[in-house]
């Protein structure tokens, strides 16, 4: 038998079609702003740094659970920041939420016959995770669309990439009461809860409003990449259901799914520190408001956008694609909304994760 590759069940690598136009932006005179990917350009506080070498001398195997003190960092920070209470049990380091977002379907046994229903308009991860497993993803976002196919896995984005939508606690607890019946674990990806700009802050789906205090069949997964600059380090953990987390830690103790030791520590020093993130939310929120009244200035809307690291904006003049080659030859690379999803083809996701020289140019070019 010839040996199919994984690669046939994966769709093709979409940033690959952004190259002619980074190419088009990169000749701007000024240099490219690069608002497309998202990544974290400020530095990594020193107390994190400095935690991460004062652990550098860590000759042994790590503990795939984390080390106490990193759990007791995890469950405090769940608790003082978002008002939800889990037991150690229930907590568990991942290397990058990406990895668990992309694992997690094959980590819970699902297989072939499986459904993965994620957002119409997702990060393309959710998907790639149930093709990994061999399962079927669906995208949807009412869960009447969703007929009788037997769901295993139910993915929530809020605050969302790309859009920035945010589920209120009423939306969110219909997800969790639908799941609860037919047996659905739900997933709930919360890597920018921390990043609220306007309306009702962003809630985690284990907070006691939405579970009525039981984490059964609920995981919420989430990430130091962007709250604390970590993207490199790749930190980020899952919390919930107790026999959940600890089935993933049983199977992920086998794979070897580990997070280094001096990562934990400067995970630990992250989670335990609030001014660092503060601060660095309100970097955020001054390139956010920069962007966005320049961006409406030149006509753009902007759709959604309430919370998270980017602005989901159109043009009337301009598809996805047009509006990318648009600002393109202005120098400023931003992703076409249809990497998200077909309900995206008339928008573009645009970061505000460049430092503020950057985002300066691009006001400057948005305004000329
Ligand atoms: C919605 C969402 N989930 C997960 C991730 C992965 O983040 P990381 O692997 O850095 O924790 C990202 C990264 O941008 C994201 O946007």
């Amino acid at each position: 038998m010839t040996r199919r590759p994984v690669t046939d069940r994966l769709p093709t690598f979409p940033w690959d079609r952004l190259t002619p136009y980074k190419k088009i932006a990169a000749d701007h005179p000024d240099g490219i702003v690069d608002l497309s990917v998202g990544t974290p350009v400020d530095p990594v506080p020193p107390g994190l740094r400095a935690a991460l070498a004062d652990a550098a001398d860590s000759p042994g195997y790590p503990l795939t659970w984390g080390t106490p003190a990193l759990r007791a960092s995890i469950t405090g920070w769940l608790e003082r920041r978002h008002g939800v209470s889990v037991p150690e049990e229930g907590v568990l380091p991942t290397v990058g939420s990406k990895e668990l977002v992309a694992w997690l379907p094959t980590l819970l046994g699902l297989g072939p016959g499986d459904t993965v229903v994620h957002p119409e308009l997702a990060y393309p991860t959710y998907d790639i995770g149930a093709r990994l497993a061999g399962a079927t993803p669906v995208a949807a976002d009412g869960l009447t669309a969703l007929g009788p196919a037997p769901v295993r896995l139910l993915w929530v984005n809020s605050p969302s990439n790309p859009t920035g939508r945010v589920l209120g606690v009423p939306h969110l607890r219909k997800v969790v009461a639908w799941a609860r019946e037919r047996g659905v674990i739900v997933a709930s990806d919360e890597c920018y809860l921390d990043l609220g700009w306007e309306g009702e802050a962003p809630v985690s789906i284990l907070h006691p409003d939405v579970s009525d205090g039981s984490h059964e069949g609920l995981l919420a997964v989430h990430s130091l990449s962007k709250r604390s600059n970590l993207a490199g380090y790749r930190a980020a953990f899952v919390a919930g259901d107790p026999a959940l987390v600890q089935e993933l830690l049983a199977v992920r103790k086998h794979a070897g799914m580990i997070v280094p030791a001096p990562v934990q520590a400067a995970m630990g020093a992250a989670l335990d520190d609030d001014a660092h993130a503060l601060e660095q939310k309100e970097c955020y929120r001054a390139r956010r408001d920069r962007l966005r009244a320049a961006l409406t200035g030149a006509g753009w809307r902007i759709d959604h956008s309430q919370a998270g690291l980017y602005l989901w904006a159109s043009h009337p003049d301009h598809d996805a694609w047009g509006a990318v080659e648009h600002l393109a030859e202005r120098g400023i690379l931003v992703a076409p909304g249809e990497f998200y999803g077909p309900a995206g083809g008339a928008s573009v996701r645009v970061a505000f994760t460049a430092t503020d020289e950057r985002v300066g140019a691009a006001v400057a070019r948005l305004s000329a």
